[in-house]
């Protein structure tokens, strides 16, 4: 059995969505809903979508959302996942796709990343360095981020787990203007039904 530090990312994610019929609730993320809520809809892009609970919920308030994750069960569990919640085809997408090759083919309004941590290799800051290349003049940026471990983490995490002000540092987006960098706070539930609050980091970035 391949350790953490030689798996392939592709692997990972893969053999983590199979190994269980759902990994994650499939609500959307709290701090989503409270920071998109207050944009106009337009296009959206979340980078890592999972299992699409945030893409759902994006295309059921007025986006013509696309999400990408790099597990071919993940994104097909977040089609279906549309498909059950009635979402019309035409507003939703979903890519099976390594980030870390993928480049987006249009602009978008709204460039969205919940969570886009892993135990395992994964070049973050050069994934969206080279994403928010499409973020159209006016468009956003939104990180919500694990601001720590998770009590109930199993894994190992190799990556580390910056503050917010260190967040928009390490994107360098030069002229963009910081509209939310801060910690929030939420209740969770852990996958054996543990409760915990934890902190996440809340990123919401305008290009000019
Ligand atoms: C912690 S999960 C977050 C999932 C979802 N955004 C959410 O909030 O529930 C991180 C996601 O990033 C995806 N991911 C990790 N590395 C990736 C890569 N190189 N390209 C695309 N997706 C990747 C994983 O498959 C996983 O679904």
């Amino acid at each position: 059995m391949p350790t953490d530090d030689v798996i392939s990312p592709a692997d990972f994610w893969e053999d983590r969505y199979a190994s269980t019929d759902q990994v994650w609730s499939g609500r959307v993320n709290h701090a989503l809903v409270q920071v998109v809520s207050t944009l106009t809809p337009g296009r959206s892009l979340d980078l890592g979508c999972g299992e699409g609970g945030d893409v759902v919920w994006l295309a059921q308030h007025g986006w013509n959302a696309t999400g990408v994750d790099i597990s071919v069960t993940a994104t097909s569990r977040a089609a279906e996942a549309a498909k059950a919640a009635g979402v019309p085809d035409e507003r939703i997408h979903f890519h099976a796709a390594n980030l870390e090759t993928w480049s987006p083919h249009e602009p978008y309004d709204l460039v969205t990343a919940s969570f886009l941590q892993s135990p395992v290799d994964l070049p973050r800051a050069d994934i969206l360095a080279r994403v928010v290349e499409h973020v159209v003049p006016g468009g956003h940026l939104l990180i919500v981020a694990h601001a720590g471990m998770p009590p109930w983490a199993t894994h190992a995490h190799h990556h580390t787990f910056p503050t917010p002000d260190e967040e928009v540092a390490a994107l360098g987006l030069d002229g963009w203007t910081t509209e939310i960098a801060e910690v929030r706070s939420r209740e969770a539930t852990g996958p054996e039904g543990q409760r915990a609050v934890l902190d996440d980091i809340v990123v919401l970035m305008r290009r000019p």
